[in-house]
């Protein structure tokens, strides 16, 4: 049995229902050495003024979710629901309306901007194209509140300048302008913040911290840095995957302060950064090996069994770990799962 059919049930979160529902979703690309299972069988739920980190180790499977959540990319099984509805059945205007809604802020602040056009140009496009603004003035005006609303004060020293005439943070908050003049009600930051220089990385945060908390926009905030989930998500969730699969998902606080999964582990103990929370529940984990297994040839049983500390022989690699629930979130584990 392939996890596909497993039924996970997501954490109980307590609060208003989700927008945004990922269930069993999966994506299957081609490669020259056979299939590769980039995500295999993820749930997740984003809900208004909550966020939910998605954490890991590069390629396993971050961005392709995040693209599958934002609907820029169809999974090969399972569904995204936008409001209940499949995204996929949705009729042209419903899909118009929900990728209005969901926007997906990119890693790179540089390449995600025209450099011909100007902040009021890439900021006001999206108004003018679905005539939310009456005339080029009113553009104007809904562009210089945006740009306010990001920290781009005062709007005027701003809205009339090219991407090359601003630092990488300043581009980054043009980006999250854009998104916001969609009024979105989800936004999906895919490592919004990691090319960014520290306290201009803090004070972006903030920014999308106030938005979540102000306007109620409930975020998929993506990225490999334990520190920054727990800085953008205290009140919300972590969701940790490993290679395609949620391996640990539960309340911040509960995943940081008490880490379960031995791969949760092992990534807490590889922070660096100088936090009082990690460093507290940082322990040396000695991984049995450092090396990743192939995508496309996947070891039988857990998928974490060539490389954890506390590998059970007979069980470990024979059977995968369903993600179930235990110790007050879920965990994908035969010998720390239950309780
Ligand atoms: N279009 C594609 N074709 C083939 N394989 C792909 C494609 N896109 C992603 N992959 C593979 O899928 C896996 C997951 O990639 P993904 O980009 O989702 O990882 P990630 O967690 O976002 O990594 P990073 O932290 O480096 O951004 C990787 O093995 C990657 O090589
Ligand atoms: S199931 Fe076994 S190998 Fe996998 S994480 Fe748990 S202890 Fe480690
Ligand atoms: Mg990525």
């Amino acid at each position: 049995m392939t996890d596909r059919s497993v039924p996970v049930p997501a954490p109980a979160a307590p609060g208003p229902a989700p927008l945004l529902s990922l269930r069993g979703v999966h994506q299957v690309f081609p490669g020259a050495r056979g299939d590769v299972p980039a995500v295999a069988g993820v749930d997740l739920e984003i809900r208004p003024g909550r966020a939910l980190c998605l954490v890991g180790e590069s390629g396993c499977g971050k961005t392709t979710t995040a693209r599958m959540a934002a609907g820029l990319a169809d999974p090969t099984a399972g569904s995204v629901r936008f409001r209940g509805r499949d995204i996929t059945a949705m009729d042209k205007r419903e899909r118009s309306a929900f990728r209005r809604s969901v926007q997906y802020i990119h890693q790179d602040p540089y390449a995600s901007l025209n450099p011909v056009r100007t902040v009021y140009s890439t900021v006001s496009a999206g108004l003018r194209r679905h005539r939310m603004v009456a005339d080029h003035k009113a553009a104007r005006r809904v562009t210089a509140e945006l740009l306010e609303r990001v920290d781009l004060t005062p709007a005027a020293d701003f809205i009339d300048k090219y991407p090359h005439q601003m630092s990488g943070g300043q581009r980054q908050r043009v980006a999250i302008a854009r998104a916001l003049a969609m009024d979105p009600e989800v936004i999906i930051a895919d490592e919004s913040t990691s090319m960014l220089d520290v306290s201009i990385r803090v004070s972006l945060l903030n920014t999308l911290g106030r938005l979540r908390d102000d306007l109620g926009v409930g975020f998929l905030f993506i990225t490999h840095d334990l520190a920054v989930a727990k800085y953008f998500a205290w009140d919300g969730e972590i969701a940790v995957m490993y290679l395609g699969k949620v391996v640990e998902h539960g309340p911040t606080p509960r995943v940081v302060n008490d880490p379960r999964h031995p791969y949760t582990r092992a990534l807490i103990s590889a922070v660096c950064e100088p936090d009082p929370d990690l460093a507290r529940t940082r322990e040396r984990v000695r991984l049995r090996s450092a090396d990743i297994p192939d995508l496309t040839a996947l070891p039988p049983g857990c998928d974490f069994h060539p490389r954890c500390p506390l590998y059970t022989p007979g069980a470990c690699d024979t059977r995968r770990p369903p993600l179930v629930r235990g110790h007050d979130r879920l965990l994908a584990c035969h010998v720390v799962g239950q309780g």
